[in-house]
């Protein structure tokens, strides 16, 4: 057969016009793959590098290599394992290394490809010559040994209109090299280098880890990429480094945590919205063909931007990212020619943020992201796995989470060592474990106006220090816990006065406060050593086992130059020092309430405050949300006053417990105000949290819509749940639909309901339940479980235990 004899171009996409006859070189020009099979050149880990060479579909062309570094190729034909499927002539032009790469020396094409596996995700990404590698995958679980069938570039015909060389998106993918879409880097050396090239890209793999290492000698540049995908919890922890190897200052104004693809078939994201008191409100974004971005530019995590996303697919995939950062951040979705979308998340940088004298580096925060065919259930258990193994906890590992009693709601700035002394009797007797004292105890701090900054004991309030209070809560059996806002300041506080200069402010610009209090710039000179010296002697001298470190404003462009990230990575240290200097303090990071809930300061703290808003309706859905990224165990939530502070709306003291109950369980009022059956409640409902926390605070999460407006939450493993219905609104039911609990095990399950919720409409199954009834579990997980008749505001608990 000659290539006269074939039938027309049946390869897909552009680039073959038609066909036409062959010169008689046409043989030496035409060859066949020979090798069959892959060959699995290393194998680290889940990590596996194919050196492949492709049996398939072989592309030959015929190339005269006369015009510089371009050839003009003229026909285009492809093989097969069965044969010839396709030739024409191609009118586009090819670089002649094209050719190289594409035809090995026995006619063999070739290609390279670095696989990683989790249990239920893979990403592969092709090794290109003297560029980034690509993204060719990013999903569900590939079998072991499945690649692509060809280096991209062989398998995707140019398009019309269109730059000679298929340029696709890579992990850095670069504004200089004739990527359209959003570049992994901006920056600019006084106007020249701003359109950097990838040129050199060299590739290493460790167990479970990728390091791709990128240079651009042109610019100037280095740049070192991690993609480590954790085979337990299929979560990809990413970050770059980028490192300015030339010779002037390198501004830079934008560089990517991690550029990620997401598959043609994303439908939407998720996001937050929110604000002080009304943190995570859910948010949804179809996609579009357009860039959808979200920023943050309040110098904390936040309360309306946290930069967390879902990517849900049509098919009900997700793809989740958060960046474990407590400064300003982007998150972007760009649509790509080819169909898929660039996920981006990175620091937003104000301008003249970054600049890189020769040598210097500067590494993203790391961005954790996950695939799951479950969804968001799958999704969130996989984020909580993750982060579980990033905990760093006194001890080397959690121990059963302390129930709290915090003094804010109950007693605002109003305390002295009596009262608080009576407090803590109140508390240890109904079963509390830490005694957290909250704001109000520092010289001056009578309201909100004054003395952030003088971290000594109020002398008015506290004639004898803090000494007596915190042995008196010791001796109760409990630990004693602090309030501290330590990079804050109001201008009127003696810290202040001395020390003006400390003050965060823009040059000439008028002081903006907030709260009444100013940002203490922690990068001038002596600012942070001041704060670990007052931190480190209340540490030292009080018997102090747990800070809670507030930060109750937003910061606002100070100083000449911007110092958004200094300022993070400042308090980073600050936290780093003092917790290395005394490994046994835990620390709970709060920023009016939920504003700085971020994995990135989760490596030096222990427990968020979630929200400063404590009405149970509203908290339900806060917390639920919370739960998408971070465990339970870190969820600050205290059952409040009744009415709620924040809303005025007055719940059940049972609701208001059993919706603080799975999280790290706290109180936060005065408990010698309640009456006598309120206050047995109270001590009831700690005894039920002490009973089920290990269960609630560890194995698996699973939120699920009840129906009717109910809402569950699962907390454990399949074999023993804890199952937590809510409902706010009133039923519009005659019948409550059965609760589906598709985790489940299909063998016998013991169900005991342990709520004390009351109703009046009765049946012998559900009266039953708070003794334990026998249910088979895959009735369970197929039809689902009945529902006690619950009024609004109220909730029910089950355990269900395997038998
Ligand atoms: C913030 C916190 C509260 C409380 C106050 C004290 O608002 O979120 O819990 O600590 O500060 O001023």
């Amino acid at each position: 057969m000659t290539a006269q004899d074939l039938p027309p171009a049946q390869i897909a996409g552009g680039g073959i016009d038609d066909v036409t006859g062959l010169g008689g070189e046409r043989d030496d020009l035409i060859k066949r793959g020979t090798v069959d099979g892959a060959t699995a050149a290393s194998r680290a880990g889940s990590v596996m590098v194919f050196f492949f060479l492709i049996p398939t579909t072989v592309l030959n062309l015929a190339c005269s290599p006369t015009s510089g570094p371009w050839a003009h190729c003229g026909k285009l034909i492809a093989f097969d394992a069965n044969g010839l499927i396709g030739r024409g002539r191609s009118g586009n032009r090819y670089p002649t290394r094209y050719a190289g790469r594409l035809v090995g020396a026995a006619g063999e094409l070739m290609a390279q490809f670095y696989v990683m596996h989790g249990r239920a995700s893979s990403l592969v990404i092709e090794q290109a010559d003297g560029a980034a590698p690509l993204w060719r995958y990013w999903g569900p679980r590939l079998a072991e040994g499945a690649v692509p069938e060809a280096a991209l570039a062989d398998t995707r015909p140019l398009p019309t209109f269109a730059l000679d060389k298929d340029v696709a998106l890579s992990v850095f993918p670069l504004i200089g090299e004739g990527w359209f879409a959003q570049s992994a880097l901006l920056a600019h050396r006084a106007q020249a280098d701003w359109a950097q090239a990838v040129t050199q890209s060299e590739v290493v793999v460790t167990a479970q880890t990728i390091r791709i290492r990128l240079a651009d000698e042109v610019s100037e540049l280095s740049v070192d990429i991690q993609l480590a995908l954790d085979p337990e919890t299929d979560v990809l922890t990413t970050s770059t480094k980028l490192t300015n190897t030339g010779a002037g200052a390198m501004d830079v104004q934008w560089l990517a945590a991690a550029s990620l693809p997401l598959p043609p078939d994303t439908r939407r994201i998720h996001f937050y919205n929110g604000r002080h008191q009304a943190e995570f409100g859910p948010q949804v974004q179809e996609l579009t063909r357009s860039l959808w971005r979200r920023e943050n530019r309040r110098g904390l995590t936040s309360h309306d931007a946290p930069p967390t996303g879902f990517a849900e697919t049509a098919d009900g995939h997700v793809y989740a990212a958060h960046l474990a950062w407590s400064g300003n951040s982007v998150q972007q979705a760009e649509w790509l020619d080819d169909g898929r979308y660039l996920w981006q998340f990175g620091e937003w940088l104000a301008p003249g943020e970054v600049q890189l004298r020769p040598g210097e580096t500067i590494e993203t925060p790391e961005l954790l992201a996950t695939f799951s065919p479950g969804g968001r259930n799958g999704a969130m258990q996989n984020f909580h796995a993750a982060i579980r193994k990033r905990m760093s906890w006194p001890g080397g590992g959690m121990r059963p989470r302390p129930v709290q009693i915090n003094t804010w709601e109950g007693f605002y700035f109003n305390h002295d060592t009596a009262g608080m002394k009576a407090l803590a009797d109140e508390a240890a007797a109904i079963g509390i474990e830490r005694f957290v004292l909250d704001d109000g105890w520092f010289e001056g701090r009578k309201d909100d106006k004054a003395a952030l900054g003088d971290w000594t004991p109020d002398r008015t309030k506290y004639p004898d220090g803090l000494g007596p209070l915190a042995a008196h809560v010791t001796g109760l059996g409990m630990e004693f816990g602090l309030w501290v806002e330590p990079e804050m300041i109001n201008p009127d506080s003696s810290l202040a006065r001395a020390h003006p200069d400390w003050i965060l402010t823009g040059e000439g610009r008028p002081r903006l406060t907030g709260r009444n209090q100013m940002v203490l710039n922690l990068n001038a000179p002596g600012v942070t050593d001041y704060l670990y010296g007052v931190l480190s002697d209340l540490l030292r001298s009080l018997p102090i086992s747990y800070l809670k470190w507030d930060h109750n404003r937003e910061i606002v462009a100070g100083g000449p130059r911007a110092v958004y990230r200094r300022q993070v990575k400042a308090t980073y240290g600050l936290m780093a020092r003092l917790r290395a200097d005394f490994p046994n303090v835990e620390i709970e990071a709060c920023a009016a309430g939920g504003g700085r809930i971020d994995a990135g300061i989760l490596q030096y703290t222990h427990r968020f405050w979630t929200s400063d808003s404590l009405d149970a309706v509203q908290r339900i859905a806060m917390q639920r949300e919370f739960l998408r990224v971070f465990p339970p165990e870190v969820m600050g939530s205290h059952i409040g006053t009744a009415p709620a502070h924040s809303t005025r709306r007055r719940q059940s003291l049972d609701f208001r417990a059993g919706v603080a109950l799975a999280g790290h369980f706290g109180v936060e009022l005065d408990p010698m105000k309640l009456d006598a059956k309120d206050k047995g409640r109270l001590a009831e409902w700690i005894g039920t949290h002490k009973a089920l926390r290990d269960r609630l605070h560890s194995g698996r999460v699973w939120l699920g819509e009840a129906g009717d407006g109910a809402v569950w939450q699962a907390h454990g493993e399949a074999r023993d749940l804890i199952l937590l219905l809510y409902r706010v609104e009133p039923t519009a039911q005659r019948h409550m639909p059965l609760v589906r609990l598709p985790m489940l095990e299909d063998g016998a399950y013991t169900v005991t309901r342990i709520d004390q919720t009351r109703t009046n409409h009765i049946a012998p199954f559900i009266e039953a339940m708070p003794a334990g009834v026998e249910v088979s579990g895959a009735w369970l997980k197929q039809s689902g479980l009945t529902m006690p008749t619950i009024a609004a505001e109220t909730l029910a608990i089950f355990r269900l235990v395997t038998k």
